[in-house]
């Protein structure tokens, strides 16, 4: 991959004359990611103007490669440097070096290994509850009345912010849907989250976190100079927007496999080691994070194509972690799949690769863990149904029944 001063030609990509973002993509992107992937290496999205790779190699390439991809221009598919596009960038995620390093480095080091493993006795604790719950219930929404329960009593205690349902849940969709095109999802996420916004303001400020948390820890690094002004509550904003829904998503994932797959349950319940791959597992079979943008700073080439100064392009992780030439068979669940967690991109890659992924794995490791010991069989009643989010795949029901051991 060399910089190149020749001029760019667009008939150089693939053009692709498919809305990644319809309703009917987001409900059930992957025929839109094969033909991604098959295009080539890197395709034109005619229909917005950008370009997108669905190949794991590329997507690999382009989030490790953050001399040559910026991401100021946003994560999302707009150019938030453009007038008429800003929204507010997080700090972390929508920044690059040297202010990325500085921040990221506080952070790494409030959220380390040793004060996340604190965390996992509590976590272990509140899944044996819920888990009791639901062998009481025997039926249940293993969205609302399990990841989403888990999830929003874990996660919020944890890193010291509060966060009722209604409140966190319509953020989440508006950040997820913000960073999409302005279609319908976009307008009505908007219109759903503003009775909120005051409240979200509150709930990341100084005042509105949780005393002694990692959250409150951030803004004493504001206050010994280590961060600027205005960043404690920013990134505190990040861990919310990358931590919740995302983690509700994932354990969703894993569930909705598990309970179609007995014989992996199976697996997972006579193997204690596999609880920790059947969430690998989940998140590379359904990436919730499902598309990232990166803006080139100048102009440059990738797999053969030429790329103008300020283009978009969108790494599509969802058709990554279903990339034939990286996972045989892709669309089958297994979690037997070697060396899955350095292997998928569902948590990223490179400088900006999930600081929270340790936190996300020892949750739905203390939940899948307590559900293989108490529970026998899991099974569907229904169907399980997606909610169409711009930039993330989600499960909106997941009617299940579980059998006690
Ligand atoms: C299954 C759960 C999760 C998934 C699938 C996920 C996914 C991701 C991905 C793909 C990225 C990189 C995006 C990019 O490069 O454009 C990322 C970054 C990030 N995630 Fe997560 N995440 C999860 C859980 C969490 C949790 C629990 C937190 C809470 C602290 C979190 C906070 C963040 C932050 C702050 C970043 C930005 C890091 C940086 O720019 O240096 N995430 N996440």
């Amino acid at each position: 991959m060399t910089t190149t001063a020749e001029p760019v030609a667009l008939r150089d990509a693939p053009v692709l004359d498919i809305d990644p973002y319809a309703i009917e993509v987001l409900l059930d992107p992957y025929p839109f990611h094969e033909a991604l992937r098959e295009a080539g290496p890197v395709a034109y999205i005619a229909p917005h103007g950008i370009y997108a790779v669905g190949r794991h190699a590329e997507a690999k390439t382009v989030l490790a490669d953050h001399a040559r991809f910026t991401n100021a221009g946003g994560i999302g598919i707009q150019d938030i440097r453009k007038p008429g596009e800003f929204r507010i960038p997080s700090r972390l995620l929508e920044a690059d070096p040297p202010d990325h390093t500085k921040i990221r480095s506080v952070v790494t080091r409030l959220l380390s290994p040793l004060v996340i493993r604190r965390w996992k006795e509590g976590f272990e604790r509140k899944a044996e509850s819920l888990v009791e719950q639901l062998l009481a219930q025997r039926e249940f929404d293993g969205v609302e009345d399990c990841a989403e329960r888990f999830v929003l009593e874990a996660f919020p205690a944890a890193v010291g912010v509060r966060l009722p349902r209604t409140e966190t849940l319509a953020i989440g969709e508006m950040r997820f849907n913000q960073s999409g095109p302005r279609n319908a999802l976009y307008e009505r996420a908007m219109q759903t989250a503003q009775p909120y916004l005051a409240w979200f303001e509150q709930s990341v400020s100084r005042q509105g976190v949780i005393p002694d948390s990692i959250a409150e820890l951030l803004f004493r690094a504001e206050d010994a100079g280590e961060l600027d002004e205005g960043i404690a509550s920013n990134v505190v904003r990040s861990f919310v927007g990358g931590g919740t829904d995302s983690t509700i998503a994932g354990i969703g994932f894993t569930l909705h496999q598990l309970a179609k797959n007995p014989a992996q349950w199976e697996r997972v319940r006579n193997e204690p080691a596999k609880v920790k791959a059947a969430f690998e597992e989940g998140i590379r079979h359904e990436t919730p994070f499902q598309v990232t943008y990166r803006t080139t700073h100048g102009e440059t080439e990738l797999s053969g194509v030429r790329l103008a100064p300020d283009t978009k392009i969108g790494v599509f992780m969802g058709a990554a972690n279903r990339d034939p030439r990286q996972f045989p068979e892709p669309e089958r669940f297994d979690v037997d799949r070697p060396a899955l967690a350095g292997s998928h991109v569902a948590l990223g890659n490179g400088i900006h690769a999930c600081i929270g992924q340790m936190l996300a794995r020892q949750e739905s490791e203390a939940l899948i863990g307590a559900l293989s010991r108490r529970v026998a069989r899991m099974e569907l009643t229904a169907p399980a149904s997606y909610r169409p989010i711009n930039q993330m795949r989600t499960l909106d029901r997941l009617p299940m029944r579980i059998v006690p051991a």
